[in-house]
């Protein structure tokens, strides 16, 4: 069987599951740029006729929030400068907007009453670790999204519901994950710790994900390529990290990765242990930034390979296909050299027989 085609179709899925419209909001249609990792959550507020943004029934409306008749498991108390949870949160709700307020704590009954919340924004508050009790998130066992980037926490919260599917802890000052903090959580499909403090991952952190599939990690401090990551995930972020180099088993085991980024990091060839990149299921693989000098040894099934800004003055057509011939060749689409020290007319003459099927080349 000829794996082109289906490797062209799996890429396609996997871009377009990347920015997806998410249904699942009240109803509402919102717009998750997953690939990304920020989401953009907007309230109603000002994208509908004021008349049918009134509450349900004011007795059971908070007065910080808004109950828009249309959706009433849905309670909008984002963006009111709010320094704690509004009291009595009805116990229909499903989809709790807290963010851009002031909160900086979570009391051990915070949601006592909202025993079926699914939905829970609360980024862009003041959140610190000492102040969120372990107790207030882990009766909420309908609880599948949790947000709560742009806070001010220095770890992972303990006490997490074990429904998690989405935990978005983005742009926080997180330095340490407990060991076993996320060891009930086997349905978590989506973690996103970018733009914290993290500088390794132990060996217990990330215990108990068994279903990960994106995993953000850049923008952190990691100076050694993590081990002990969850076996299962399909896209690794670890761009601007200072990593410097793969060793030969630091992709061992992850048979599902399919979309890797490594940009801005310190990675250089020495660094680059032979074959540590040799893994079949990679569709995109994104060095660029780095201080590389020759171009690494790639599977010959990889579609993007993004090397632009590096220091590459070598082009090895080993590096694409180990030998050339009517089957052996690259599945390369794009392939970025741009920003390095070659010129077009460098190239060795056979790159063309390698790289047969290349869409588009930047130099
Ligand atoms: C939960 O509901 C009960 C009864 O309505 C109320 O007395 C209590 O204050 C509520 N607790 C919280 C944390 O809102
Ligand atoms: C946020 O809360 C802190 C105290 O926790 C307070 O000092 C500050 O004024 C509040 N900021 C706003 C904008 O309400
Ligand atoms: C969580 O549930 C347990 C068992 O139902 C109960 O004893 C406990 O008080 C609950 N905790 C909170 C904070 O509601
Ligand atoms: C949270 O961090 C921001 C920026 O680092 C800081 O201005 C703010 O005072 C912090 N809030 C708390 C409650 O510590
Ligand atoms: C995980 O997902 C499965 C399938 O949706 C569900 O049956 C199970 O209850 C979930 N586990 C937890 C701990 O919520
Ligand atoms: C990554 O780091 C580089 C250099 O430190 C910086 O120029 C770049 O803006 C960062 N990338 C992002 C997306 O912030
Ligand atoms: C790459 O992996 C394949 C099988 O997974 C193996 O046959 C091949 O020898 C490896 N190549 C290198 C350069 O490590
Ligand atoms: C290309 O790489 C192969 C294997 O790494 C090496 O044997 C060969 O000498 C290199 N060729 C050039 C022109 O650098």
């Amino acid at each position: 069987m000829d794996v082109r085609p289906l490797l062209l179709v799996l890429s396609v899925f996997g871009l377009s599951w990347a920015t997806t419209l998410d249904l699942d909001y009240g109803g509402v249609p919102l717009w998750i740029n997953r690939f990304r990792g920020e989401p953009s959550v907007f309230s109603l507020r000002g994208r509908m006729d004021h008349s049918s943004y009134q509450a349900v029934d004011s007795q059971s409306c908070p007065l910080e929030c808004d109950c828009p008749i249309q959706w009433p498991s849905a309670l909008y108390c984002d963006e009111r400068g709010l320094g704690s949870l509004p009291t009595s949160l009805p116990a229909r709700t499903q989809y709790l907007f807290l963010q851009s307020n002031n909160i900086s704590g979570l009391q051990a009954d915070a949601f006592a009453n909202a025993t079926r919340l699914r939905w829970l924004f609360l980024d862009g508050n003041q959140l610190l670790s000492n102040r969120v009790a372990a107790a207030s998130l882990s009766n909420l066992t309908r609880l599948e999204n949790l947000f709560m980037n742009h806070n001010n926490l220095t770890a992972v919260p303990s006490g997490l519901p074990h429904g998690l599917m989405q935990l978005r802890l983005a742009h926080n000052q997180i330095s340490r994950i407990s060991p076993g903090v996320f060891q009930n959580l086997q349905n978590l499909t989506l973690l996103l710790l970018q733009g914290n403090r993290l500088k390794t991952i132990g060996k217990a952190d990330l215990k108990g994900l068994l279903s990960v599939i994106l995993l953000d990690l850049s923008h952190n401090l990691l100076e050694k390529f993590p081990k002990h990551l969850p076996p299962s995930v399909q896209q690794l972020y670890l761009s601007n990290n200072s990593l410097r180099g793969l060793s030969k088993d630091s992709l061992q085991g992850f048979h599902s990765l399919r979309y890797l980024r490594l940009s801005h990091n310190q990675l250089r060839n020495p660094g680059l242990a032979p074959g540590a990149l040799n893994l079949s299921s990679l569709v995109e693989l994104d060095l660029s930034y780095n201080q590389l000098t020759s171009t690494p040894t790639v599977p010959t099934t990889l579609l993007y390979l993004y090397l632009e800004a590096n220091l590459i003055q070598e082009f090895n057509v080993t590096s694409f296909c180990r030998t050339v011939g009517p089957q052996d060749y690259s599945r390369m689409r794009i392939l970025r050299l741009d920003g390095n020290k070659m010129a077009s007319h460098q190239l060795p003459p056979d790159w063309v027989m390698c790289l047969r099927v290349l869409h588009h080349l930047y130099i």
